[in-house]
This record gives structure tokens, sequence and C-alpha cells, in this order.
């Protein structure tokens, strides 16, 4: 695991990023994240289905449709995409910051050698001839572990397997060395023995290249042993963040606490989160006060605040970098269980 850099100018930088979608019930999908992200270090975002993840993903590279309003910042390379022209995002995309979608096996076009999309997008950043670009398609999925480049650099993604099709992806996210790369769920299609090898390739992108890796997990297991840093995410919002040693070993937020009581045994190889009770909350339903209160077994001894009066994310004692929003452990220490 890399050492916490906080000295160095992260290569992707959140504040108060913002996303409402919207129509005749508008969902703030997004709401106020603020992240660091250093080069070489690997941060895990994780939470629920619906706490906003991928939109944070996607404004973060700003590739939210039209119907979605983005305020706040998402520095990358001196510049801010949230407010930046398209004509200014587009040369950065892909070659600073790069994304492997969520549904990236189907992200591929099914018309098209897994050369030809790997090239496309190395040509898209540099001037170079067809027979340069397809050389470096070859270099990329050597890195990513296919065998055989040379030859399989023709195939069609029909002729690659699931594990293959997504390291092909991952080539054509990291063709042009960027300096971030944000992976939405990378392993979830996988087989087990595939996912370790997806994850051993990011981590070892991660060291190599020295890019910053968001990873974008349901799996805490995975987090154990992929990132450095973790954000927990509920209804929008980063709930708690800190490297992950401290927040797995001191949690100091009740949900982050009830999302590692779901995962049983996170070395097992099967870890995709065990139901929590009570219903998540989202951008579309968001309780009044910390919108985890009517699923918090502490909130009663709280009292009203939890209802009524909004956490913020503060400090832990010892560690500036380690931030929860919670009223009880503003107090104390979440007890031991
Ligand atoms: N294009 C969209 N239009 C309207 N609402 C959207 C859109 N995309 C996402 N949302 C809403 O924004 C919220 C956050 O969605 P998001 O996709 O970021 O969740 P997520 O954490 O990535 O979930 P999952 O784990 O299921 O991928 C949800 O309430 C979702 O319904
Ligand atoms: S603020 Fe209250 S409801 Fe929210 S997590 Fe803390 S104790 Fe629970
Ligand atoms: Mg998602």
């Amino acid at each position: 695991m890399a050492e916490p850099r906080t000295s160095v100018e992260p290569a992707l930088r959140l504040r108060d990023l913002t996303v409402t979608f919207g129509g005749a019930h508008p969902v703030r999908a997004v709401d106020g994240v603020d992240l660091d992200v250093h080069p070489g270090r690997v941060l895990a975002i994780v939470g629920e289905s619906g706490s906003g993840k991928s939109a944070t993903a996607l404004a973060s590279i700003g590739l939210l449709p039209g119907s979605a309003e983005v305020t706040g910042s998402a520095t990358v390379a001196g510049v801010d995409l949230v407010t930046a022209a398209e004509s200014q995002r587009v040369p950065l995309r892909g070659s600073s910051i790069a994304m492997v979608f969520q549904d990236a096996l189907a992200a591929l076009n099914p018309y098209r050698t897994i050369g030809r999309q790997i090239s496309d997008a190395y040509r898209l950043h540099h001037r170079v001839d067809k027979t340069a670009a397809r050389k470096r398609a070859v270099e990329v999925l050597d890195r990513v572990g296919i065998r055989d480049p040379e030859r399989r650099v023709d195939d069609y993604p029909h002729e690659f397997s699931g594990g293959m099709r997504q390291r092909a992806m991952i080539a054509t996210a990291i063709v042009n060395n960027p300096t971030v790369l944000i992976a939405d769920e990378p392993t979830t299609a996988l087989d087990v023995t595939v996912q370790q090898q997806v994850l051993d390739l990011l981590t070892g992108l991660t060291d190599d290249l020295g890019m910053a890796l968001v990873l974008i997990t349901h799996d805490l297991g995975v987090v154990a042993e992929t990132a450095d840093d973790i954000a927990v995410m509920y209804a929008g919002r980063i709930v708690e963040t800190g490297t992950v040693l401290d927040v797995f070993d001191h949690t100091a937020h009740p949900y982050t606490r009830a999302l590692l009581q779901a995962t049983p045994n996170l070395d097992a190889p099967s870890r995709r989160l065990a139901a929590i009770p009570g219903v998540p909350a989202s951008g579309a339903n968001r309780p009044t006060g910390c919108a985890f209160h009517p699923r918090c077994p502490f909130a009663e001894q709280v009292g009203e605040a939890c209802q009524t009066v909004d956490p913020h994310l503060t400090p832990r004692p010892g560690s500036a970098l380690h931030r929860a929003a919670c009223h009880f452990t503003a107090e104390q220490e979440l007890p031991h269980v």
C-alpha cells in the first residue's frame, strides 16, 4: 500500500461536487462531495445501489447527460471539468482522466476489432498513422495480460472471453497513459478468479504508471485488498472517509459499521454486500437531519439531533484525513461489537 501523500498535488480534486437530475421530481444524486485522489494511490468509493457513486464518477469526467445539473468543481491537470467548455474537456478525456464504465462489457463495439477500438482511442490524442496506432494497441494488450496480442489484436469482441473483454476495456482506457483512471465496478460481471486478476492488473498499473485509481465497488473485501483510501457514500454524500486502515480499524460512522457487518468474511471469495436493515435513502427520498437516521441503531440514543440537524464531515482525533459525519461519534467512539 502506498504511503499517504497529503503534500502532493492531487491528480483529481473534487470540491462541493453536486449533481441534480432534472424532471418533474428533481433528484439530488450527489450532494457536496469533496475528494482528493493522489498519484499512485487507490481510492475506493463504496455504498449501496443508488448512493451516487457512478454519478460522482461521470460528473468528474464531464460525461453526464444534459438533463443533469452539475455544480462545484472537478479539477484535473489544472482544469475544472465542470465549468470547462467541451472543447477544453475533450483533449483531457482519455489523456488525463479515463474511465472504465460500469457496463464496460457492453461498451465495446461488436462490429470493430479490439485493435481498431484501442487504436482509435490512441489516435484521438496522438497524430500517428494506423500502423503506429496498431503497434501501440498490441503493446497495451500485452500490458493488460492478453496472450499473443499480435494475433488477438485483430479479434472481434465476441472472440474474447468476459475477462479478456474487461482487459481490453482497461487497455482502451490506459492507452493514452491517463493520470487518473476511474473504474466503475470493474469486476462485478466476472467470475471470482478473473476478478482477482483484473484487480491485480489495475493495482499493478497504478504502481507502474503512477496513476491515481478511483475504484467504485460494492465489495469491501476488494477494498481491503486493493485500496489505500476509502470514501463511503450514503444518499449522495460522503459519510466517512480516510485511509482504509483508519476506516476499517477505527470505524466512525454507523453506516460504515453496518456495511462491514453485512460483509461477514472479508477474506471470502464472494463478498457482495448483504442487505442491511431498512430502506436505503437516495437523493429522491432524503430524510431530514442525518439521512441514515431511519436505519441507525444509535439515533435513538442521540435523540432529536439525528432527525433535524445535518451532520457535517469532521476530522477524527489523531488523523485529519479520517473524517466522519455523525452526531454520535462526534462525541464518542462507536462501541465495540
Ligand atoms: N440519468 C439519470 N437520470 C435520472 N436519475 C438518475 C440518472 N442516473 C442516476 N440517477 C439517480 O441518481 C442516483 C444515483 O445514481 P448512481 O447511478 O450514481 O448510483 P450508484 O451508487 O452508482 O448505484 P449502483 O451501485 O446501482 O451502480 C439514483 O437515485 C439514480 O436513480
Ligand atoms: S448522525 Fe445520528 S442517525 Fe446519523 S449516523 Fe450518526 S447517530 Fe446515526
Ligand atoms: Mg453505479
